[in-house]
């Protein structure tokens, strides 16, 4: 039985996803610790899967909805300097229903803008919940739907994560953010009820590849040891000073500096997300290396 929510509720849930005939992939991102980097990683990898060029260089556009479901705190809309009319808010309060308030950004990707600074939304009713996650399932048109959540057990985090098709759990290398991405982990995993989302794992904030290389290889061993969970590892991304650069500024970092060191591994991540062949640059030793190590390819 579900740890998290009541029987009833459960199977709610379970019948909603089973009978969902939508083809869009759902990622959700969290993390343990709060101010890992979830917000701008889900932006900057909305983007990036929208834009992504195929081992010859060549577009094909994807269809990629962003939803701030961080209903505390929203902030991907203050991200990118848009003030939508309309967010989750109006569609919990029943004045809209959810594809009315998705909105267009400059950078391929729709936006559901989340209810910034409602602190009573953060915790949904069960009835509230039911009905954003069956209209989260009705968004059919997008190819990618990168859910953007809080922190925590506590927040809403562990319902987004059981209708994901995967769960990126993000941490920084900080001792306390390692052991509350354990405990997201160990609290998306008991869930048993519901569909299991598969776990992957992002680093972030590295100060460098062997750093990252610790910390990932920590949360596999001691997941797979304690919750018999396969943690996959999808890469890192080094602290840069790109990233409060391209906040203050509201653009997206990997719009900010293509070429940078957090946009390489950005891109990176994203087709390891997808198993898409890396590009010749990023068959690099180094990186190959790092994935080498974590899926024990020695
Ligand atoms: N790789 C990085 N290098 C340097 N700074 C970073 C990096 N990633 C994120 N930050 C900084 O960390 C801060 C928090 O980032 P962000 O808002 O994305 O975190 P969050 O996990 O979404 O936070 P919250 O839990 O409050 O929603 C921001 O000021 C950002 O500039
Ligand atoms: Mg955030």
């Amino acid at each position: 039985m579900s740890v998290l929510l009541g029987p009833n509720q459960a199977e709610g849930l379970r019948r909603l996803v089973e009978n969902s005939s939508s083809r869009t992939r759902i990622i959700t991102v969290t993390s343990g610790k709060g101010g890992v980097g979830k917000s701008n990683f889900a932006l900057n990898l909305a983007i990036t899967l929208a834009n992504l060029k195929d081992k010859n260089n060549y577009s094909h556009p994807k269809k990629v909805i962003l939803m701030d479901a961080d209903l505390g705190l929203a902030n991907i809309n203050i991200l990118i300097g848009l003030i939508p009319k309309s967010n989750l808010y109006h569609v919990l309060k029943g004045q809209k229903k959810l594809n009315e308030i998705i909105i267009p950004t400059n950078y391929g990707v729709d936006l559901i803008a989340g209810a910034s600074g409602l602190s009573q939304l953060a915790n949904l009713s069960k009835e509230e919940r039911l009905s954003i996650i069956s209209s989260i399932l009705e968004l059919s048109y997008a190819d990618f739907l990168v859910i953007d959540t809080g922190a925590g057990v506590s927040s809403n985090v562990t319902h987004f994560a059981t209708i994901a098709h995967e769960t990126i759990i993000i941490t920084t290398p900080e001792p306390t953010a390692i052991t509350d991405a354990y405990g997201i982990i160990k609290s998306i995993s008991l869930d048993h009820s519901i569909q299991p989302s598969v776990l992957k794992l992002v680093v972030n904030r590295a100060h460098s590849q062997s750093e990252a290389e610790k910390v990932a290889g920590k949360l596999i061993s001691i997941s797979k040891q304690f919750l018999n969970v396969n943690l996959e590892p999808l890469g890192y991304i080094p602290d840069s000073p790109l990233i409060p650069t391209a906040v203050r500024k509201q653009i997206p970092f990997c719009v900010l500096q293509p070429s940078s060191a957090p946009t390489q591994s950005m891109e990176q991540i994203t087709r390891k997300l997808l198993n898409i062949a890396p590009s010749d640059q990023q068959n690099a030793p180094g990186w190959k290396k790092f994935l080498d190590y974590l899926i024990g390819n020695d």
